[in-house]
């Protein structure tokens, strides 16, 4: 069978890891949220060779797709299920870092409040959480597409949305990460890094 692929990651890959570079350590296990098929977790493998890294998602249905791309792959562990609107997770370790791409849009506000709440708990040290995606920034959306994006997303969900970035951080903030830096980055979409306090 044909692996399931989102034409956007090949078109966002490179410019994610240049952001990446600036902030990962050289070495420890990073966690990614919300990994879908696989793609953007494989290509940080193989750019960042040092680092372990841990796919995850609130769905099994493409673990098949992850596991096939990473199945070369010797610095990547199984994927767990994490749903991040969920208060307890099951056999998760400490990680230096979390990276989060595409997701709190489209998922309800609470995947994003229980993703720091997941952080807070396992982050360990001054460790970081990446997040890309799409934002409003004072209450507007940076371009005429991320607003009808927005307006796709809640037809077909009312709980999904681009998110505002300032309430995002506030979230942050209330679980003890501060933001560290806002990139921009092509297609309208933004790199967030947060920093634990
Ligand atoms: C648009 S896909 C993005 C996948 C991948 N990060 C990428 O950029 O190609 C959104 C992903 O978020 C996941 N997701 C949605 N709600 C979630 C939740 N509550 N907890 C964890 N993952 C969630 C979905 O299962 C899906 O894999």
């Amino acid at each position: 069978m044909a692996l399931p692929s989102y034409p956007s990651t090949n078109r966002n890959r490179t410019y994610i890891v240049e952001v990446l570079k600036v902030y990962l350590p050289k070495t420890g296990t990073v966690l990614e949220t919300a990994s879908g098929t696989g793609e953007h977790i494989s290509f940080f493998c193989s750019q960042f060779p040092g680092i372990m890294w841990q796919p995850s998602d609130m769905s099994e249905d493409l673990f098949w797709a992850i596991r096939e791309r990473l199945v070369a792959q010797n610095n990547v562990e199984p994927p767990v299920l994490i749903d991040l609107t969920k208060k307890n997770f099951r056999d998760l370790k400490s990680y230096v870092g979390l990276v989060n791409i595409n997701m709190i849009h489209i998922a309800p506000w609470q995947a994003c409040v229980g993703l720091f709440r997941l952080a807070e708990k396992y982050i360990k040290g001054d460790g970081f959480v990446y997040m890309y995606g799409p934002f409003r920034i004072n209450g507007l959306h940076t371009s005429e597409s991320n607003k009808n994006f927005d307006l796709s997303l809640k037809q077909k969900n009312p709980e999904w949305g681009v998110r505002d970035l300032e309430a995002v951080v506030t979230v942050a903030e209330s679980f003890g990460f501060r933001c560290l830096c806002v990139h921009q980055m092509p297609a309208n979409n933004k790199s967030v890094v947060f920093k634990k306090i």
